[in-house]
């Protein structure tokens, strides 16, 4: 995906090798995690921003985008993913 396409504090879904992965740039930094919820798989791309916190649309668990950790017990994770960006281009490392 091209950087462009994500502006500063937005969020977008990607699809590497079929995987539903949420983007989200803060800061000029672009963090990937999974865009399914831990709790019962809602997709995390309709809940909302605050901060560098992503806060389930379903029943309103919230996750740290940085690392994934479950913000109520931070023994709960949903996966991250490393990401670079290299001539524009934003890349996943699944
Ligand atoms: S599915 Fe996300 S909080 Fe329940």
């Amino acid at each position: 995906m091209d950087e462009i396409q994500l502006p500063e504090d937005t969020m977008t879904v990607a699809f590497p090798f079929g995987i539903p992965v949420l983007l989200v740039k803060k800061q000029g930094t672009v963090y990937a995690l999974s865009n399914k919820c831990a709790h019962m798989g809602c997709t995390l791309s309709r809940g909302t921003l605050w901060g560098y916190t992503i806060q389930c649309p379903c029943h309103e668990w919230s996750f740290d985008i940085r690392t994934g950790t479950f913000i109520t017990a931070g023994q709960i994770r949903i996966p991250v993913y490393e990401t670079k960006v290299e001539n524009n281009k934003i890349y996943v490392k699944i």
